[in-house]
């Protein structure tokens, strides 16, 4: 069965020697291989505002050059982010990203008389989230706790119903060279094809 798959690359740099850029190609052509239905969002290449206030957020609408990835957030039953690990977490041009994006009439809804939860308006899709980074993949997840990718999984996309949401770490991104890079790559396709 196919499945519509949203691939969105959080690096903010359009460099094509990015390694998180050649994930997400892979990934991409694994999409294809598995007869999938891919739509792709590149950070680096849309112009948006920094949300500034929480009015904005509330009530205001999202950003004219983001209504198509706001749309195709709605769209997908499975979403994939692709970015490295900066400062422990994901770059702030993410984070701005997903801030526009996430928010009320299109991620979830604030409950009507005031009180209670908010309701999720993107329960039934899942999402993986893959992250390169300097240090070993184990070591941030055991010494660090992972705390920067567990904040968005719960903080944000848990919160907009979205789960499970799967994680792919890769560590010390420096070393091993082509060998190891030549094995990620495939372990993207895998996913791609598979949809996961
Ligand atoms: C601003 C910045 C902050 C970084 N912070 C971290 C960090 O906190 N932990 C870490 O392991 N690597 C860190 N790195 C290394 C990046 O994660 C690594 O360069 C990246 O994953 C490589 O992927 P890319 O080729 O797609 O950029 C940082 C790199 C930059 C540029």
């Amino acid at each position: 069965m196919p499945r519509r798959i949203l691939l969105v690359i959080g690096h903010p740099d359009p460099g094509p020697q990015r390694l998180c850029r050649a994930l997400a190609k892979s990934y991409a052509e694994g999409v294809e291989r598995g007869g999938h239905i891919l739509r792709l969002i590149d950070i680096a290449a849309i112009d948006f505002p920094v949300l500034r206030r929480a009015e904005d957020f509330e009530h205001g609408a999202v950003p004219e050059s983001l209504k198509s990835a706001a749309e195709a957030v709605v769209w997908a039953e499975h979403l994939v982010f692709v970015f490295p690990l900066w400062l422990g977490t994901m770059p702030a041009l993410l984070k701005a990203f997903l801030e526009q994006v996430m928010r009320p009439g299109v991620a979830f809804a604030y409950p009507e008389k005031g009180g209670g939860f908010p309701k999720t308006l993107l329960a039934g899709r899942s999402a993986r989230v893959v992250v390169t980074m300097g240090m070993p993949g184990l070591f941030y997840r055991f010494w660090f706790l992972g705390h920067g990718i567990a904040g968005m999984r719960r903080n944000i996309l848990n919160f907009v119903g979205i789960k499970p949401v799967h994680e792919t770490l890769f560590g010390m991104v420096g070393s091993g060279g082509d060998k190891k890079h030549g094995k990620w790559l495939e372990q993207m396709r895998r996913l791609g094809e598979r949809a996961g």
